[in-house]
């Protein structure tokens, strides 16, 4: 898919406010600094769409990016990040688990997660979730570039083989790298396949 636009149309942690046009759209969740607004970058091919930074914690708040005019892209905070106050992680929680439950144009999650690491309690719990409120996930191996193909291929092995132990069969999944641009086409090209099949 080529991307002719991607515009920033609105930030809020309020559903209820999130655009009314009835366009599917696609949300990058996962723990803070896992390169979810890179990846929004790297897919649009703009620099600085998505506001990205060393520190965990830079995306605060549910942001939506409207793309090719027809579908969105849908930027959200990270959850476990220890060094948000107790109550700011509760507002947090809280508006991002009623983005999931109510936004009924939401046709896949992507949950982000580092391909450095093991999977992480958060991280499996989350995906549980959404199991349980049957919304659709893959997830995304990040930061691609930071390990060799060998090493790679390693870590989804066995992040496979500890997935096996909670659900019947591993999730779709895809494999990036905000760097060097890894897994855009294949992420691009799932997109496409759903938006395809949310018209028809
Ligand atoms: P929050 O908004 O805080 O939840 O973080 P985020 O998940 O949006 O992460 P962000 O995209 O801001 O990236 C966090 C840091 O990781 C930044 O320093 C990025 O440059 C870096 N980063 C993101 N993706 C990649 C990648 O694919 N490769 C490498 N090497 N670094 C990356
Ligand atoms: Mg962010």
């Amino acid at each position: 898919m080529k991307i002719t636009s991607a515009e920033f149309v609105i930030s809020n942690s309020n559903v209820a406010k999130c655009p009314k046009d009835n366009l599917p759209e696609y949300a990058f969740i996962g723990r803070s600094n896992v390169g979810k607004s890179s990846l929004i970058n790297m897919l649009t091919d703009r620099k600085s769409l998505a506001k990205t930074s060393g520190r965990p914690g830079k995306t605060q708040l549910i942001n939506h990016f409207l793309i090719n005019k027809n579908w969105f892209l849908v930027d959200l905070p990270g959850y476990g990040y220890a060094r948000v106050s107790k109550s700011a992680k509760k507002v947090f929680q809280k508006f991002i688990t009623a983005y999931f439950s109510k936004r009924e144009q939401l046709i896949t999650a992507f949950v982000l997660v580092d391909c450095r690491h093991e999977p992480q309690k958060i991280d499996l719990e989350f995906m549980q979730w959404l199991g349980e409120n049957q919304i659709p996930f893959s997830i995304i191996f990040t930061k691609g570039d930071k390990l060799s193909e060998n090493k790679l291929s390693k870590q989804i092995e066995s992040y496979t083989k500890e997935m096996l132990e909670y659900w019947e069969e591993m999730p779709n999944y895809f494999i990036t790298s905000s760097s060097s641009g890894m897994g855009k086409e294949e992420v691009l090209a799932y997109i496409t396949e759903l938006n395809e099949q949310f018209s028809t």
